[in-house]
């Protein structure tokens, strides 16, 4: 998580320059934000706790600065703590993403040497120990190379140094794209922040280390420090729009894009999902890795390959991969399934694959992502900027996909592509429905105060639960729980009380009078029962109809819990773009 961005050039108002990139990449931290300039050979700082909003720095003009935007790992929310931290010289200053896995150590080492620390992160040992190697004649490049060859984890880091008109970068795993541009270089998280300044771009690998100054760019290899070529692509941030139009949100936005979504997919993706459907054909075994809201696209995944195409494959959460990964061979293909491409956990999962020699894919929105540029087939999932904390059009995309790959193992493509647009056509019509949008908003009323909730499904909808649950928690912070319809007998319904909300997936499928028959023991002790489906019953205390969308279902069915999170959290007064302690983009483990 956090977001940095840093430029070097002609001279320009870096406070405004730097602080529009930082709200690009506010999804990625917005416990607080920070900008930093050359003034002369000195740095001047500006940094405050909170959202950027409609903040503004108060900064001269400046041919080199950076700044960073927040999520908080080691040390509270607090000025202290925010980026950019300076050594105790004054002449050099670092941005950071990652954890500094052995920051405990090497914080205690410069203490020893008299070294005052002035914050509780992890970060700041960076500044102090390029500080140490400045004062000892080393130049920034030096000075980089060695202090990050002696930093543990995942960490991307920026330094700048005014008086040599430098930014000097490396990363282990987190991301770091440069751009070059005609006003100058700007390197930054994620390419999205650089589109204003950059025509083509660098995505940094993990053993580059490079040197950003007004005249260009030197790239070297960090290992031996020799030099290599600097291999520059055009900027590609594909053509969906990425402002927020007239909608009140991003999450208002992207869930109404979701009809649109799910026909890409369906009309354009063909090529890549056969593709991928001949990998899984292939192997030996399959494993989808994902966390989150792409954990639970994947366990649907697992029922839809199962049950129409006869595949069996194996769900992991990303951060739970590597206590399997000895069950992995040459023949094992895994797939990730990621909205950023840059979570953490998946990628060192995928590099673990790698290690074991199994094959790599990959359901993937972010084009260029590090998740994207390692491995061997991938299908992208062509939502547009997801730029709502909460995923919402990327779930639903995911899902498409791995409906659309099922279809496509069993020979049956077309098929997968009607049940994909029934779908899709569901959905736009219940978001064009002002009635069904204001009964939905109605329902979050009645719930909205309520202390608990919980969501059954059954069948391929259990993982729906999972993430209709997830959904509602994460924006309305009213604590949910999805089961198996089943499930809740043996032990949760002890949570029953008058007036409990319970969510019920009850589709047109196998599942029905099971599920119907676990909301009347539901309601029996007290439970009061909102359905979901397309047909009504007398167990239901509220009805939320959907289309009946047949084996494509699960498309359909995330969009009322997403509407139900939404509503609850904008009557609570919470912003659904940024619930809060999250972030999109989760590279730290
Ligand atoms: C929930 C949510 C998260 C992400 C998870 C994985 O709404 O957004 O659970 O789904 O952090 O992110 P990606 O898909 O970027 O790997």
């Amino acid at each position: 998580m956090c977001g940095i961005f840093g430029y070097v050039g002609a001279s320009a108002d870096l406070g405004t320059v730097v602080l529009s990139a930082l709200k690009t990449l506010e999804y990625r931290g917005y416990d607080s934000w920070g900008v930093a300039i050359g003034e002369g050979d000195g740095i001047q700082v500006e940094k405050s706790t909170g959202k950027i909003g409609g903040a503004t720095a108060d900064l001269p003009p400046s041919t080199i600065g950076f700044g960073h935007t927040r999520w908080a790992t080691h040390g509270g929310v607090t000025w202290e703590n925010a980026h950019p931290h300076v050594d105790p010289s004054g002449r050099v200053a670092i941005i950071h993403n990652g954890i500094v896995d052995n920051f405990r150590s090497l914080r205690d080492g410069l203490e020893a040497q008299g070294h005052v620390f002035s914050s509780e992160t992890d970060s700041e040992v960076i500044a102090h120990l390029l500080g140490e190697e400045i004062g000892q004649g080393a130049d920034l490049t030096t000075a980089v190379s060695r202090t990050f060859a002696r930093l543990d984890g995942l960490n991307a880091v920026i330094a700048m140094r005014p008086d040599s008109g430098e930014l000097v970068a490396a990363k282990n795993v987190s991301p770091l794209v440069v751009g070059y541009g005609p006003a100058g270089m700007t390197i930054a998280s994620d390419a999205l922040a650089l589109g204003p300044h950059a025509e083509r771009v660098m995505y940094l690998e993990d053993n580059h280390l490079v040197r950003l100054s007004a005249e260009g760019i030197d790239v070297y290899d960090r290992g031996g420090m020799t030099e290599l070529p600097a291999e520059f692509v055009p900027i590609d941030l594909g053509t969906a729009d990425a402002g927020i139009g007239d909608y009140p949100t991003f999450m208002a936005k992207e869930m109404a894009e979701q009809p649109e979504v799910v026909e890409r997919l369906a009309r354009t993706a063909g090529d890549a999902i056969d593709a991928l459907a001949r990998e899984i054909d292939a192997a030996s075994e399959t494993f989808l890795v994902g966390c989150g809201t792409a954990s639970y696209a994947a366990q649907t995944g697992a029922y839809l390959l199962g049950q129409i195409a006869g595949k069996r494959v194996t769900v992991v959460a990303g951060s739970e991969f590597q206590y399997l990964q000895h069950l992995l061979s040459p023949r094992s293909l895994v797939v990730a399934l990621s909205q950023s491409g840059e979570t953490a956990d998946i990628i060192e999962a995928m590099l673990a694959a790698r290690k074991r020699g199994a094959r790599l894919g990959a359901l993937v929105n972010a084009k260029n992502s590090t998740l994207d540029r390692m491995v061997d087939v991938r299908v992208h999932l062509m939502a547009g900027p997801e730029q709502c904390v909460l995923s919402t059009k990327a779930y639903t995309a995911k899902v498409t996909a791995l409906l659309l790959v099922a279809h496509a193992i069993n020979g049956q493509r077309a098929a997968g592509e009607r049940a994909a647009l029934t779908a899709a056509a569901g959905l736009r019509t219940l978001l064009g429905s002002p009635d069904w949008t204001a009964n939905v908003a109605r329902i979050a009323t009645a719930f909205h105060r309520a202390p608990h909730l919980f969501v059954i499904g059954r069948g391929v909808n259990y993982p729906t639960a999972l993430e209709a649950a997830l959904k509602i928690k994460e924006v309305s912070y009213i604590h949910a729980e999805g089961f198996a319809g089943g499930e809740l007998k043996h032990g949760v319904i002890a949570l029953i009380e008058e007036g409990t909300p319970c969510l019920v997936y009850a589709p047109n499928d196998e599942t029905r009078t099971d599920v119907l028959s676990g909301a009347m023991e539901l309601r029996s002790r007290g439970g009061f029962i909102i359905g979901v489906g397309s047909q009504p019953d007398a167990v239901f205390d509220e009805y939320i109809p959907v289309p009946d969308a047949g084996v494509a279902q699960p498309i359909v069915n995330g969009l009322p819990a997403q509407l139900l999170g939404y509503h609850a959290a904008l009557q609570l007064g919470h912003d659904p773009d940024k619930p809060r302690n999250l972030a999109k983009s989760v590279t730290v483990k």
